[in-house]
């Protein structure tokens, strides 16, 4: 049984999910809830989810961007207390970095490492291969030959820019969709029409070279509930990694991005099953963009709330005492900015309430529910 406890109380799953069917709350998980991030003095200092991760041997932190922190000193006290970690959420990507073909612009990227290394943090860098966000003079490029070039040259100097200062990178990102109807399950994307999946092995191979020190990840979506579809996109990710590995490719991690849904529960069996295989490869494992989308969820804040915490609580109880794990990051970590506000907007027209901090970057049910999987692991970690 999962259960969520603010920083003085202990509120059961059942309870949150009565809540959510608009029962009471028990009086634990209300009486740490509220409070700022920041400690306001040593009577309201409340274990930031960074110690309690750091206790159990994880990380835990969050994905933003130049624009939330420059501009928001609020949130940017917010973030540098409670996140032990930091990913660029859009500007080490292809579309951020290149305006133009023989340019790179790293001025984000170098201003959010900068960011992290004044407030101690440790940086995931997202994401050097996607089919999303490219720059758009990428179409001008069609030779198998040229986008070889390209794309070698693109990872040695965004990787070895940063050689040494970040712990992790995910190399490619969401190479896996077996809709598109390929034997191995590939997405048919701009990298694959040109290279075929052979662009995996160069993107790993050149991002090794740039900079050993970097855990290397394969990042993937979609794989975390137990439906057929994502069982499929699973046999064939378990399969594409057992062949890198096979050659020699060096991939250190894979990433389980983990976007989850309010409105269905899950002990998230076959993921764990999954994951066993995959730690059993030897690979370590990350939770790279964790948050729970509340668009199916009722209006009401405080019954949103629960039922969202009620997943982060179950997730994490399946996730977070895994021995592979090295941490955990939430997509976001204030309701103020997330990317679901625009893609995975309610049909009332609510404001989405999917992280741990609401608009106010006050700690909510989900806060407790990461800080009490934490802890659990910190206490068995200390036993
Ligand atoms: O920066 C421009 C701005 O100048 C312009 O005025 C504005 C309006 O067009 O667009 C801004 O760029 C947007 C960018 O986010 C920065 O806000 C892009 O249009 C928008 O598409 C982009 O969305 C990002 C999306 O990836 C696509 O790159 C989201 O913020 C980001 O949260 C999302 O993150 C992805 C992960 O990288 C991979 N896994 C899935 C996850 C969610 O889609």
């Amino acid at each position: 049984m999962s259960a969520v406890a603010s920083t003085t109380g202990i509120c059961t799953r059942r309870e949150l999910l009565q809540l959510a069917a608009g029962g009471g709350l028990c009086a634990g998980a209300l009486a740490g809830l509220g409070g700022p991030a920041v400690a306001t003095s040593a009577a309201t200092v409340a274990p930031r989810l960074r110690d309690l991760a750091a206790a159990g041997g994880r990380f835990y932190g969050a994905a933003t961007g130049r624009r939330q922190l420059e501009a928001d000193p609020d949130f940017a006290r917010c973030f540098a207390a409670e996140c032990g970690l930091l990913v660029p959420e859009n500007e080490l990507k292809w579309r951020a970095l290149r305006p133009a073909p023989d340019q790179f612009d790293f001025s984000g990227a170098d201003w959010l490492v900068a960011f992290a290394r004044r407030q101690g943090l440790l940086v995931r860098g997202h994401t050097l291969v996607w089919h999303d966000a490219l720059a758009p003079w990428l179409q001008t490029v069609r030779r198998a030959r040229d986008a070889e070039q390209l794309l070698g040259a693109h990872i040695a100097a965004v990787v070895g820019r940063y050689a040494g200062q970040m712990h992790s990178w995910d190399v490619v990102n969401e190479v896996i969709n077996p809709e598109d109807g390929r034997a191995d399950g590939l997405r048919a994307s701009f990298w694959h029409a040109r290279l075929d999946s052979a662009y995996i092995e160069l993107a790993f191979h050149q991002a090794a070279a740039a900079d050993p020190a970097a855990r290397l990840v394969l990042n993937e979506t979609q794989i975390e509930y137990d439906d057929d579809a994502s069982a499929r996109r699973r046999d064939h990710l378990l399969a594409l990694l057992q062949r890198l590995l096979a050659k020699g490719v060096p991939v250190h991690a894979l990433g389980v991005q983990s976007h989850l849904v309010g409105h269905v529960a899950s002990d998230f069996h076959a993921l764990a099953d999954f994951l066993d295989e995959v730690e059993r490869l030897g690979l370590r494992l990350i939770v790279t963009e964790l948050d729970v989308r509340d668009w199916e969820l009722p209006a009401e804040p405080a019954a949103r709330d629960a039922a969202v915490a009620a997943v982060y609580a179950d997730y994490l109880a399946m996730m977070l005492p895994r021995p592979n794990l090295d941490g955990v990051v939430t997509w976001g970590l204030s309701d103020r900015y997330t990317w679901l506000s625009e893609y995975g907007a309610r049909a009332d027209g609510a404001p989405v309430r999917p992280l741990p901090f609401d608009h106010a970057c006050q700690r909510k049910l989900a806060w407790s529910a990461i800080s009490t999987a934490l802890q659990t692991v910190a206490n068995k970690t200390r036993t």
